[in-house]
């Protein structure tokens, strides 16, 4: 049987949009799987089952998105309090942490999680994993002029650092939404103990952010073959 991994993150992303309510305001998260729940938080919101609903956008993307879904926009200025964020992830291991940002958001999206009450992760069930940095690189998201100390740096914590390149013309380096560059790091051996690379990391000057969302994620709607699983972390 083959299996349509778009399908999976269109039901994971459907069942999430289920949890918002009329008068919230909601965090949208980045990525093929988060704008299936950008996209049904829009047609609830056409249809009538819901209203009130104000949007904060993760990314540029995701902004676009959810005007094209018709979701009206806030900011954090005029709303500092999320009632819930939905969004993808890297990979999720048992404990609900997570790596993000392979689609390089992971600054605004961690700041829109920290903002917000509960955070519901959906993903298809391959990024489920064990340990965190089995799957997929940790991105780190850093100020231009520090990339050479920053490099350095995390390459003496065992990292194996890769400078992520633009989509479209490989020769210039990636940039964020907030002109910011992303060093990918592969630990061969996964983390160990994310909570003290997480300040290991961050403790490095011209480090902005990094991908490990630690204690953030207090739900996951993981699509798989057989139906979706709901992993709780607490009450939601
Ligand atoms: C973007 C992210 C995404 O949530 C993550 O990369 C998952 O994306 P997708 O659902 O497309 O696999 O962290 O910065």
């Amino acid at each position: 049987m083959t299996v349509d991994i778009a399908e999976l993150k269109k039901l994971a992303g459907e069942r999430a949009a289920e949890w918002v309510e009329s008068g919230m305001v909601v965090g949208l998260g980045t990525g093929s799987t988060a704008v299936y729940a950008t996209r049904a938080i829009g047609q609830r919101l056409q249809d009538g089952r819901l209203h009130h609903i104000l949007g904060i956008p993760t990314s540029e993307q995701t902004a676009r998105q959810a005007q094209e879904a018709g979701i009206p926009l806030t900011t954090l200025d005029d709303h500092p309090i999320i009632d819930l964020t939905i969004d993808g992830a890297d990979e999720i291991d048992p404990h609900l942490n997570l790596i993000k940002g392979l689609g390089g958001a992971l600054l605004r999206e961690k700041i829109v999680a920290a903002a917000s009450r509960r955070m519901i992760v959906v993903s298809d069930a391959r990024k489920v994993i064990a340990k965190l940095g089995t799957l997929a690189p940790l991105p780190v998201e850093v100020i231009p002029f520090a990339r050479r100390p920053v490099y350095d740096y995390l390459t003496s914590l065992g990292a194996q650092v890769t400078l992520r390149r633009d989509r479209e013309l490989e020769q210039r380096p990636f940039l964020t939404d907030e002109g910011n560059i992303i060093l990918d790091c592969t630990f061969p051996q996964g983390i160990d103990d994310p909570a003290t690379l997480a300040q290991t990391i961050i403790a490095q000057p011209g480090v902005v952010e990094h991908g490990l969302f630690l204690n953030l994620a207090t739900l996951a709607v993981i699509a798989t073959p057989d139906g979706l699983q709901i992993l709780k972390r607490s009450e939601i």
